[in-house]
């Protein structure tokens, strides 16, 4: 019987159950009435007096090592139903699609990158400006049709109070701040008092760069755009600078690329010109250093704005503003990155 016992005893830790049927079997098969250990009890009578005390003890130990195995296992059961009451059963199947990144958010940071790896860091300001920063130290003259409800969006009149219309305000922030060199990139939002139509939004997105140094020259200018340019668009793009106006610079100019489309040749994008137009730059006025604080006979700099929205509509084909603030997920899925 002793060996009977031992054997028992060896296999006590082997003992599985994986379900609460598994469990029950062989709570019946050693505990139960007429379970194993029971029956050992009646044999037990049968023992011989001198045979009693080892093999009782050994009985004992026996009858408690099973009960504490048999515990440990409902225990377990019990985890683990807890545990599958867990799972979110009208969670999606695997693989859940990962989102992309918005188009406009990709074009911002591959701009940004380029000109970071020119020397430029990043530099952001309010939306919410004064006429200051956004007109009266970069030179807009008191009639200039920008300050005209028509085309900004006033939120105080006195002291006048507006949503910035483009991101030159930032130039001013930075030199009002810092003295040269300066060299900064300024991505941000800009709102404009405009219909909105499949060209022009009443938000819309830009990135201002600004250089102030000793010495800086137009060639500077040209240089960097032509090097951003290329980085964008690729190597064998064109640029071309014709004379314009802005009241901050003063040469101005405006740049345009060649037809990444057609290559030159003419087609609906550039108007069969073989050009598109896609910034605003030129070498900033003597009279905005000297509004900012910085002395216009030691220092020089150039300046230059874009749109995000022109440059990514050209940059993927995209023929309708609009859809950059729809969110519809069938326009933003086509953008994917290695961002
Ligand atoms: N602020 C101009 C706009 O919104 C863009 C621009 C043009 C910015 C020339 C500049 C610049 O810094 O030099 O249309």
């Amino acid at each position: 019987m002793i060996d009977k016992i031992f054997r028992i005893l060896a296999d006590i830790d082997d003992l599985k159950a994986s379900n609460p049927e598994e469990f029950e079997a062989l709570r019946i098969k050693y505990l139960s009435k007429k379970g194993i250990v029971n029956s050992l009890m009646s044999e037990f009578r049968t023992v011989s007096p001198e045979q009693k005390k080892e093999v009782g003890l050994q009985l004992n130990k026996l009858k408690n090592s099973l009960q504490e195995r048999i515990n440990e296992l409902k225990k377990n059961i019990e985890n683990s139903q807890e545990q599958s009451t867990e799972f979110d059963l009208s969670r999606t199947s695997y693989p859940i699609a990962l989102g992309t990144r918005h188009p406009l958010s990709l074009v911002k940071e591959e701009i940004c990158d380029i000109f970071k790896r020119l020397g430029f860091s990043i530099a952001e300001g309010p939306e919410i400006e004064d006429d200051w920063h956004v007109f009266s130290s970069l030179n807009f003259a008191e009639d200039h049709p920008a300050r005209d409800m028509q085309d900004t969006f006033f939120i105080q009149s006195s002291p006048e109070i507006v949503l910035r219309t483009h991101t030159s305000s930032v130039q001013t922030r930075v030199m009002e701040k810092n003295q040269p060199p300066i060299r900064i990139i300024c991505p941000g939002r800009v709102y404009r008092n405009e219909a909105i139509s499949a060209r022009a939004h009443c938000l819309f997105h830009q990135v201002e760069g600004l250089y102030i140094d000793k010495d800086i020259s137009f060639a500077d200018l040209k240089q960097a755009l032509l090097f951003f340019t290329k980085e964008l668009f690729g190597k064998d793009t064109r640029i071309r600078l014709r004379p314009s106006y802005f009241p901050f610079t003063e040469p101005s100019a405006e740049m345009d690329i060649s037809c990444h489309i057609c290559g030159g040749k003419g087609c609906n994008i550039c108007k069969h010109t073989g050009w598109v137009e896609i910034l605003g730059c030129g070498m900033v006025d003597p009279a905005v250093l000297e509004n900012c604080g910085i002395d216009s006979s030691i220092y020089s700099g150039y300046a230059f704005g874009m749109g995000i929205e022109r440059i990514t509509m050209l940059k993927y084909q995209i023929n309708d503003i609009r859809l950059f603030f729809e969110n519809d997920v069938n326009f933003l899925h086509q953008f994917q990155s290695a961002f």
